[in-house]
């Protein structure tokens, strides 16, 4: 449904946008409402024609009057300069195209629709904004840039436009100008601004504060490009003294390199920190071009935060057409022994080197520790399979891995050649005759031309053998050297390999690429990826960490974080290994449904799941896919309960039976919903920081006059995240919808629950 937006034209030239002294008086004011009028947002030129915005909730500042636009590249100089001085291109002074503009023209929009995601936290979505399209000209160089506003109810998106034109058909980006100015040192949760990865612990503080303790959370990582004392990364969540949630972030990255934010103390603006290329440019662009959105959520409860569709709906429909082969995945793995040191992803101890194609693998002698041999993988799928799970990923079944990170090895993997005591098409027979799917993994090294090299002929033998997800890996500096993670370059090549794999109809669930920015809207086949710090940190994860994610980096998409290690005393589960999940087991399981994705692992051992059988069962009941989604107390940093209803459309499907479905959803359909039955299901979980609490929430939720059977997996009273993290009690009650509950959490503890209609 489309309708006129109300559009407060300034009448008079000269209104000032805000009270602080420092601000300029802006002309061509243009001022835009959300649907529900609490947000506006404010356009207008500065007196030398910069572009500036500014954001306000209820009349209380939210981003002061802040600039927009880009500085780019000067033209190549072409004369013989470049020989005598032998260096590469020269290049003309900085072209600014963040001054001189003149307003052109205005167009306005406004949208109300509901569309159905391939999967998600709803079934439903509603997208109401409205927006406000600006044309800009530049004097003297009559260049045409565009910024468009989308103003939701719960946040602003807004981003470039550059229209098809003949005197400006290519540019390169020198830095991008846009600014957030905030209107106080608020609080906030960041992990270092990076080029390379968002593999950090969370810090808690006052924006003030970033440079003094940033040096302190840059923990190593295999690949990391900390540019600044004062960058941080987006999702940036933050709060203001009088309660207001602001988070930045940034949506549908797509050829562009992604943003970091760059803090400018102590007028608290920030800057788009864009990732370099190689040469240390940032951005190569054609028109007619449209940047990613850059966004601003502002709300006045942090659970509007999670229940935010924002970020989501700037991104542009689904392009797939037939979606039927995509389907929400509960899988085990031959993995977690691997990062706990239990046994190892190569094959024989026997090689200096490498070359895949010349080293002998055939006559090596195996090192006795290989975890993905044939007899394991078989035990691992007979356990999946009784346990009613769809997958199971395997890693380290191809050759490559002796040597696979460290040395930005060029050609590390082929993608398609297993180790001898790994007999691919046998195994992935076994496993559908037991209605589970193998899930491939592609770790690349981060070597994206390699990958790019043999990723047709990687797809085709996943065709080939019925294979239809592969977790994909981007471990170490990138290859080719100098581009970084987050570069256009590699950000191109992530969204090829999206696109590719969906002409497969296979699944990707990205490690170590690029954080989302809600682009499973567009292509759903891009089911999950990491893109954080995940449970392979071990007890590197601060008890604060899940309580912030799903307010930061699930903000642009799921994450395969990997919970369920109920064996928390990892040297029980590893011989040598001195970690701890500083987690309770009760935690654990909740993140099933505080952490959403529609791909969710059981990440612990079989033995781990037989010892621990009673906890377990949650893990096996809990449904990935969801109608509803009930965000019930939050604060980020602090505690996060979340109730989920069982996407209906499944339930039906599962109680008329799996004979008309495609293949590839059957093994869901077994699994996920088994234990719903066609009746309603509901998941409830709860998790704490470092701190023990006792939450209290009413169960309104559920439908009025059924009564529901309830299973409490909970914190012993005497349980503590260091010195008795597996004390957990399970209990049953019946409940309705006028109920309401009263949870105990030890310190990093928290609570799982399951509600099934009578
Ligand atoms: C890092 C990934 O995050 C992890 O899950 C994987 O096991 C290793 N790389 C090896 O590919
Ligand atoms: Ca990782």
């Amino acid at each position: 449904m489309k309708k006129t937006i109300i559009l407060i034209a300034a009448a008079l030239l000269g209104v000032a946008c805000a009270e602080s002294v420092k601000q300029p008086v802006l002309s061509d004011v243009q001022t835009l409402s959300s649907p529900d009028g609490s947000l506006t947002a404010t356009f207008g030129l500065a007196p030398d024609g910069t572009p500036m915005y500014s954001l306000s909730k209820d009349g209380k500042d939210v981003v002061l009057p802040s600039k927009l636009g880009f500085v780019l590249r000067g033209n190549q100089i072409h004369d013989n300069e470049i020989f005598e001085s032998k260096t590469k291109w020269m290049y003309d002074s900085p072209v600014s195209l963040h001054d001189g503009f003149a307003l052109e023209g205005t167009a306005t929009d406004s949208v109300d629709e509901t569309w159905d995601p391939v999967w998600g936290e709803e079934a439903h979505i509603r997208n109401h904004y409205n927006e406000l399209t600006v044309k800009l000209k530049q004097s003297g160089t009559g260049r045409l840039m565009n910024v468009v506003f989308r103003l939701f109810d719960d946040g602003l998106g807004f981003r470039y436009e550059f229209p098809s034109q003949w005197d400006f058909r290519h540019f390169t980006i020198k830095e991008e100008v846009t600014q957030f100015a905030m209107a106080g040192d608020h609080k906030a949760l960041w992990i270092p601004g990076d080029y390379d990865t968002q593999e950090y612990e969370y810090t808690d503080s006052r924006l003030s504060q970033i440079p003094s303790l940033i040096e302190n959370r840059c923990m190593w990582n295999a690949s990391q490009t900390v540019f600044s004392k004062t960058g941080v990364q987006t999702a940036l969540q933050m709060k203001t003294d009088d309660g207001l949630y602001i988070n930045i972030h940034e949506a549908a990255v797509v050829d562009f390199p992604t943003a970091n934010l760059d803090l400018d103390i102590p007028s608290m603006t920030f800057r788009i920190e864009l990732t370099p290329d190689a040469e240390g440019w940032r951005g190569a662009v054609m028109t007619p071009f449209s940047t990613p959105w850059r966004t601003v959520m502002v709300v006045d409860d942090a659970r509007k935060i999670l229940a935010s569709r924002l970020i989501l709906n700037l991104n542009e429909p689904c392009k797939i057409e037939d979606t039927s082969w995509i389907h929400p995945t509960k899988y085990m793995g031959v993995w977690w022994e691997m990062i706990t040191g239990k046994s190892a992803w190569s094959y024989t101890d026997d090689f200096p080197t490498i070359e895949l194609g010349t080293t002998d693998y055939s006559s090596a002698k195996p090192h006795g520790r290989h975890g993905a041999n044939n007899d394991n993988v078989r035990r691992y799928i007979d356990f999946a399979a009784a346990n009613g799970f769809d997958g199971l990923l395997i890693e380290g079944w191809n050759e490559g891995w002796e040597e696979w990170f460290g040395q930005q090895k060029e050609y590390v993997f082929d993608f398609v050649t297993p180790y001898p005591d790994f007999d691919i098409e046998a195994l992935n027979k076994y496993a559908h005759s037991k209605g589970i799917r193998l899930i491939m993994h592609h770790e690349t090294s981060a070597s994206i031309w390699n990958y790019d090299r043999h990723l047709e002929a990687a797809f085709n033998l996943m065709n080939k053998y019925g294979y239809d997800a592969a977790k994909t890996g981007y471990v170490g500096d990138i290859v080719p050297r100098g581009l970084h993670h987050y570069s256009q370059e590699t950000i191109n090549h992530y969204n090829h390999v999206i696109r590719e794999a969906a002409r497969h109809h296979i699944m990707i669930n990205a490690h170590e690429a690029v954080r989302p920015t809600g682009l499973y809207r567009t292509w759903p086949n891009m089911i999950g990826n990491e893109s954080a710090m995940g449970t392979e940190f071990q007890n590197d994860i601060e008890p604060i960490h899940v309580t912030v994610l799903p307010f930061t980096r699930l903000q642009g998409g799921p994450m395969d974080y990997t919970p369920g290690i109920l064996e928390t005393d990892l040297g029980i589960t590893a011989p040598g290994n001195t970690a701890h999940m500083w987690s309770t087991i009760a935690k654990q399981l909740a993140l099933y449904v505080t952490m959403y994705s529609p791909l969710q692992m059981a990440a612990d051992l079989p033995q781990n799941y037989e010892k621990y059988a009673d906890a377990f069962q949650f893990i096996k009941d809990v449904a990935v896919d969801w109608e509803r989604s009930e965000y019930l107390l939050a604060e980020p940093g602090d505690y996060i309960v979340i109730a989920r209803q069982a996407k209906k459309s499944t339930l039906n499907i599962a109680s008329e039976g799996t004979a008309k479905l495609p293949d590839a959803r059957k093994g869901y359909i077994n699994g996920a919903t088994a234990f719903a039955g066609g009746k309603d299901a509901w998941f409830i979980g709860g998790v704490t920081d470092e701190n023990a609490r006792e939450v209290t929430f009413a169960l309104d939720f559920l439908a009025p006059g059924k009564t529901y059977e309830a299973t409490i997996y909970e914190d012993a009273p005497d349980a503590d995240y260091k010195t008795n993290p597996k004390a957990y009690v399970i209990r049953k009650a019946t409940l309705t919808a006028s109920d309401s509950l009263t949870m105990k959490m030890a310190t990093s503890g928290g609570f799982a629950i399951s509600l099934r209609e009578k």
